[in-house]
C-alpha cells in the first residue's frame, strides 16, 4: 500500500497566500494506478476557496487521525464542490455515496454478486477507501436514520473495517479520509428549515466530526465568481460593465436573501429562503439568452424567468418575498444588457 508518493501541496495550489495554512500532503499523481487517478476530481481553476474554510480543511486534513470532517450549510452552498475541489487540489481519488432513508451499512461495505457463473465479493464504497487510500465522501447524510450511522461507528472512527460477509477485517490506508455534506447538522429544528427528509442524527454520532459550517460566499466574491463563470458563448454579445452590474445585482439578492433566512431562524418572521449560487447561475444564463435573442426583458419578462429558475417551487408568501427581492436587486439590467447588445454589434459593425 506505501508505493503510493506523497507530495506537500501548499496553500498556492487553492488561490491562497502562504500564510492561510501549512501545506497538506496529497498524493504524487504519477504513482497512483490508473483505477485510482480516473477517480480524482478534475480541477474547476475558478473554484473560490474561502480562507476561512481551507484553513479549518488543512488543519482537519493534517489532524484529523481518521476523525471525519461535517460540512453542513443550504442547498448551493458549496459543500460538495468545495469538499471535491479540495481532494482535486490534493491529488486524492474520491469514491461520493449519497445517503437515503432505506440505507443499510451493507451498501458501504459491499456485497456478493455472479460473474460469469462464479460467486465474486464487490467492495462496496468504504471498503474502496479504506483499501486504496481514496476519501469517501457521503453526501446528505442525514437522509439516512440515525441507527444506520450508528451501525457505521469504525467508519466515522476511521477504524479497521470488519466484512462480515467476508470475514476479513480491512485496515485504513493512512491517506484515507471521511468527508460528510449536510443541509441541516442533524438536528430536530431544521426540519423547519424545510428539509422534511432529513432524520435527527444520534449526539454520539455527529460528536465524532469535525464540524465545518458553509452559509455561501461572500456578496463581492459570488459576484466575481458569477462574472468569472459566465459562459463565453453569452458572454460575447454584451458589453462588460452591463454585464458586470448583472452580477453584482444578482450577488446582492442572494446575499439579501441569505441574511433573511437567517435571521427567521433566530426567531423573526420573514419567510426568506436563501437563493442559492445555483439558482443566480441558471438566472444569469437565462436572462442573458432572452436578452441576447431579444425577448421580453421588462418586469413581466424577468418575473417570468424568476418564477423558472427559482420561485415556482415556492409557497406563496416565500415566492412573494424572493421575487420581490430578485426584481428589486435586479430592476431594470436586462432591459440595459439587450440594449447593450444593440451597441456591441453597433461597434462591430463600425469597426
Ligand atoms: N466556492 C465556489 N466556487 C465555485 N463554484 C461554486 C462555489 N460554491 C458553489 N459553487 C457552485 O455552485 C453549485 C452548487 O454547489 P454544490 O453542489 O457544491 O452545493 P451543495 O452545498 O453541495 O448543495 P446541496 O446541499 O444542494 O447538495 C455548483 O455548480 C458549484 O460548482
Ligand atoms: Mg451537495
Amino acid at each position: 500500500m506505501s508505493d503510493l508518493l506523497l507530495t506537500p501541496v501548499p496553500a498556492a495550489r487553492f488561490g491562497l497566500s502562504a500564510d492561510t495554512f501549512s501545506a497538506c500532503l496529497g498524493y504524487t499523481t504519477d504513482s497512483l494506478p490508473v483505477f485510482s487517478k480516473t477517480r480524482i476530481p478534475v480541477i474547476n481553476p475558478r473554484h473560490f476557496f474561502t480562507p476561512g474554510h481551507c484553513r479549518t480543511m488543512s488543519l482537519w486534513w493534517r489532524l484529523s487521525k481518521g476523525e471525519p470532517l461535517y460540512i453542513s450549510g443550504p442547498s448551493g452552498s458549496g459543500k460538495t464542490s468545495t469538499a471535491l475541489q479540495f481532494c482535486a487540489r490534493l491529488g486524492m481519488p474520491v469514491v461520493s455515496v449519497t445517503a437515503r432513508a432505506r440505507m443499510d451499512r451493507r451498501e458501504l461495505i459491499g456485497h456478493w454478486s455472479v460473474r460469469g457463473g462464479e460467486t465474486v465479493w464487490v467492495d462496496g464504497p468504504a471498503l474502496l477507501a479504506w483499501k486504496h487510500g481514496w476519501v469517501l465522501l457521503i453526501n446528505e447524510f442525514s437522509a439516512a436514520p440515525a441507527d444506520m450511522w450508528v451501525s457505521c461507528n469504525d467508519i466515522l472512527e476511521g477504524l479497521p473495517i470488519d466484512n462480515e460477509a467476508t470475514g476479513l477485517l480491512v485496515e485504513r490506508h493512512p491517506m484515507t479520509r471521511v468527508i460528510v455534506t449536510d443541509n441541516t447538522r442533524g438536528h430536530s429544528a431544521e426540519i423547519d428549515d424545510g428539509f422534511f427528509g432529513r432524520q435527527i442524527q444520534d449526539r454520539s454520532v455527529i460528536d465524532r466530526f469535525w464540524h465545518l459550517r458553509m452559509e455561501g460566499l461572500a456578496e463581492a466574491d459570488e459576484a466575481g465568481l458569477l462574472e468569472a463563470e459566465t459562459p463565453e458563448s453569452l458572454r460575447s454579445h454584451f458589453r462588460p460593465d452591463t454585464l458586470s452590474r448583472l452580477c453584482r445585482a444578482r450577488a446582492k439578492a442572494g446575499a439579501d436573501s441569505r441574511s433573511a433566512a437567517n435571521a427567521q431562524a433566530i426567531g423573526f418572521e420573514s419567510h426568506a429562503v436563501p437563493i442559492s449560487f445555483r439558482t443566480l447561475t441558471r438566472l444569469r444564463d437565462m436572462i442573458l439568452a432572452t436578452a441576447a435573442e431579444g425577448g421580453e426583458t421588462g418586469r413581466e419578462g424577468l418575473l417570468g424567468l424568476i418564477r423558472t429558475a427559482f420561485t415556482e417551487a415556492l409557497d406563496c408568501t416565500a415566492r412573494e418575498t424572493a421575487e420581490t427581492l430578485l426584481v428589486t436587486a435586479i430592476g431594470r439590467i436586462p432591459g440595459d444588457l439587450r440594449r447593450s447588445v444593440r451597441a456591441a454589434s453597433d461597434e462591430t459593425e463600425a469597426v
